[in-house]
């Protein structure tokens, strides 16, 4: 069997050693310096002023609607476009904010969205703002879309729990648009078990995601922000301000576990990457002579760090046939993600809008992934490629 992910952390034994000595020793376990450390060390790695962390990327996600309405940014009723091949907790968000989710086409050839979808999308309905996901490790033209939502004064978020790691010639993916997330689950580009951070160089969000993140309080805010705050609320004693709540919150706190696991990881991010690209380069000549395949294209890409290995059939019929080479392989796989996610229950159940998405219909019924990291071994990398011939 190759499973989607051989092991919770990357340098799998070293890291659960390194923890289990962090635990004995620690003195503290529920939020704190570590995770303080982790959100300095990744926001910097990644080229953001800040780094919020969370105890999911879902949460995170939900966490920057929450606070771009705190703000006043966005609010109740409001368009909020998002790729239509993605993942639940990027679009259930929308929802759950009481905004109106908008689908957006994602091109075959690439997986993701590009300007032109979201430039059709916009002929039929305004957007306050735009939730795009970069999927799998690739993007769509994603200078151009940013380019686009200036121009329309939409607010750009992107979703990047699955391409962390990704560089094209305008910068990182992640770095795009007013923040992004990231999630560290077990199988993406590095774990912390569960875990999420939001990135963004917009001091008035990380103060507000702050806030969100922990019951609506002030404690986790600077000095100088907390005195703004109970300033503006005429807060007068350390007493008071212990349980005063400003704005809406949740508790989305991770623990110290996730701060040590984030720092730890990181210093095998760069060479986990360069696995899974070179993973990925090595399937590709493979399957770019197999006409039953559609060729993903990355030409505007400069770093893939591809997330899993996708696979993209022409047809319904030779997918089902590429599905059971892979499972008859032994190969673990998964659907497309989530799919074209208006046909998903929770969407037809609540979303207002439906559209025409034949890109995304295509992705639904034509791809599927299985895992790409680096403990394959050159059996396993064997094993894929033989799957990957035209038979
Ligand atoms: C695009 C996307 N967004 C959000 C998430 C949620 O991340 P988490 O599992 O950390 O909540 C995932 C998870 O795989 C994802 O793929």
């Amino acid at each position: 069997m190759i499973p989607l992910m051989k092991n919770a952390f990357l340098n799998e034994y070293e890291t659960k050693k390194a923890l289990s000595d962090f635990i004995m020793k620690a003195d503290r376990l529920s939020m704190d310096a570590k995770c303080a450390e982790f959100e300095v060390v990744f926001s910097k790695k990644q080229g953001r002023k800040y780094g919020v962390l969370f105890n999911s990327g879902g949460s995170a996600n939900l966490a920057i609607l929450q606070a771009l309405k705190n703000l006043g940014k966005l609010k109740d009723g409001d368009n909020v476009g998002f790729s239509a091949l993605t993942w639940s907790t990027n679009t259930m968000p929308i929802i759950q904010m009481g905004m109106n989710p908008v689908a957006i086409d994602c091109e075959p050839s690439n997986l993701n969205v590009m300007s032109h979808h979201l430039l059709d999308r916009l002929k039929d309905i305004p957007m306050q703002a735009l939730f795009l996901t970069n999927v799998l490790g690739f993007t769509g033209d994603i200078d151009k879309i940013r380019d686009v939502c200036a121009e329309k004064n939409i607010i750009l978020i992107e979703d990047n729990c699955e391409s962390l790691g990704t560089v094209l010639p305008g910068g990182k993916a992640g770095n795009f648009g007013i923040g992004a997330s990231f999630s560290f689950f077990v199988a993406h580009h590095m774990s912390t078990i569960e875990g999420g951070m939001l990135c963004t160089d917009d001091e008035d969000l990380s103060e507000m995601l702050r806030i969100v993140r922990a019951n609506g309080w002030d404690r986790n805010l600077t000095a100088a922000q907390q005195v703004k705050w109970r300033t503006r609320y005429g807060i007068k004693s350390e007493f008071e301000a212990k349980y005063t709540f400003y704005d809406l919150g949740f508790n989305f706190r991770p623990t110290e576990i996730t701060g040590f696991l984030g720092l730890y990881q990181l210093q095998f991010l760069d060479e986990n990457i360069k696995k899974r690209e070179a993973n990925y380069l090595r399937f590709e000549e493979i399957f770019k002579n197999n006409p039953d395949l559609v060729y993903l294209d990355h030409g505007h890409i400069d770093v893939l760090s591809t997330f899993a290995f996708p696979v993209v059939c022409k047809t319904p019929e030779l997918r089902e046939k590429y599905l059971s080479q892979f499972s008859g392989a032994g190969i673990e796989i998964r659907p497309m993600i989530a799919g074209n996610m208006q046909k998903q229950p929770f969407y037809k159940k609540y979303a207002k809008n439906m559209y025409d998405l034949p890109g995304s219909d295509f992705l639904h019924t034509n791809g599927f992934y299985c895992g790409n990291y680096p403990e394959l071994t050159e059996t396993d990398l064997q094993t894929i490629s033989s799957c990957l011939y035209k038979y």
